[in-house]
């Protein structure tokens, strides 16, 4: 334990954390981000700290910001491996952190119950702040959002960045700036309209650049494949103009898929079939078999992989076909030390978890709108604010 954590013995550590997890029917899928803010949570245990944690959950089941974290409580405590003290609201908070011993993990119930967190408003985080003593943010999930418990209270309170924050945004830096070349990146997805400004950052950064998904579909009929008009995002075609030219003046060598597995229309049903770039009446789902060997050896070529979006509805057989086969190949190769490979991105991580590779990836994002930020702007407002005058514990 080095001496700055054993000076916050008995102290109130405000920790930020980001348990919005997925839920199905109130039952948590994925608890990644519980066991990620583990290491800081331990660290703070074995300095005697009283830990309060702060999170936010938003449950998009029902479309609303005001679930509760009383459900998921018993999650907290598995993975943890200890009691939490919950706090159900903010007025009897001092009490109840008062009472608690030190050592103690107290998890206030969702920030988002609160309108003063997501306006950011400076009174809401000066509420906050009377509850602790330090501040540490332990949220790089939650970090893109400019929200009053992740920008204003670092700047009230003596603050830290997390451990697995540091790690995240270290392995992302590597990536951009230092690690080994060939690097490629694989970008998937229903829309070019959220991948713009990622593709664009990307192109300048590594060797090779694979597109999968709806985003693919918007660059076809730029390298020839005029049929694929089905595709065209009219609104971003001077994007994709200036990506293909930045690329090529980049020296970023752009990978398009070379067919598809898709829909074919027969009289009065679908059929399933491989098709390559001519033909009109099919509704493509996922990249075909040629197009994933080439992605392989691309793959195979390379010494660092970073990928953010499925490149089809791997949800549905047979259009799991091109995700899965990549996943595999990635695990396989990460696993055999030949490349070490980011992933990042909610669709692109629950694809791992479900085709079994998870554990073979070199680094597994728990971010998805804060992936894509900090790899395009460097930064985060949760970040920024925390680096400021921050007191290293970690
Ligand atoms: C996430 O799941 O990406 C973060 O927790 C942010 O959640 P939000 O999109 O509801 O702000």
């Amino acid at each position: 334990m080095s001496a700055m954590t054993q000076n916050l013995a008995d102290k109130r550590v405000l920790v930020r954390v980001d348990f919005n997890l997925p839920l199905e029917d109130g039952h948590v899928q994925d608890d990644t981000r519980i066991r990620d803010a583990t290491e800081t949570i331990q660290r703070l245990l074995q300095a005697n700290a009283k830990i309060i944690l702060l999170s936010h959950i938003s449950d998009e089941s029902n479309g609303s910001n005001v679930g509760s974290f009383q459900p998921i409580i018993p999650t907290i405590e598995k993975v943890l491996n200890k009691k939490i003290v919950f706090i159900p609201s903010l007025d009897s908070a001092d009490a109840v952190i008062e009472m608690a011993p030190a050592g103690s993990i107290i998890l206030l119930d969702n920030l988002r119950l609160y309108p003063g967190e997501e306006q950011c408003d400076i009174s809401f985080a000066k509420r906050l702040a009377q509850l602790g003593d330090f501040y540490i943010n332990e949220a790089f999930s939650a970090s893109h959002r400019n929200h009053a418990s992740l920008v204003h209270l670092p700047r009230m309170l003596p603050h830290a960045l997390g451990i697995a924050f540091r790690r995240e945004i270290t392995i992302i830096d590597q990536f951009l700036h230092h690690g080994s070349s060939p690097k490629m990146a694989i970008v998937g997805g229903r829309k070019l309209s959220t991948k713009v400004y990622l593709l664009k950052k990307l192109i300048t950064k590594v060797d090779k650049l694979a597109l999968g998904g709806g985003i693919a579909g918007a660059f076809l009929s730029f390298f020839g494949n005029t049929n694929f008009s089905v595709f065209e995002q009219k609104d971003y075609v001077e994007e994709v103009i200036n990506i293909i030219n930045t690329a090529k003046s980049c020296g970023c060598k752009l990978i398009i898929p070379v067919d598809f597995s898709a829909l074919v229309s027969n009289s009065d049903h679908m059929d399933h079939a491989i098709i390559s770039s001519d033909n009109r009446c099919a509704s493509i789902f996922d990249i075909g078999p040629e197009s994933v060997k080439l992605f392989m050896q691309h793959i195979d070529e390379s010494r660092m992989v970073l990928w953010n979006g499925p490149v089809g509805l791997f949800e549905k057989t047979p259009f799991n076909f091109g995700t899965e086969q990549l996943a595999l190949h990635i695990a396989q190769a990460t696993r055999e030390k030949r490349i070490e490979s980011i992933v990042g991105g909610g669709d692109t991580v629950y694809a791992m978890n479900r085709f079994g590779v998870a554990n073979d990836i070199t680094h597994l994002s728990t971010g998805g709108g804060a992936f894509l930020t900090y790899i395009q702007d460097e930064s985060l407002p949760g970040l920024s604010a925390v680096l400021e005058d921050e007191t290293r514990i970690f």
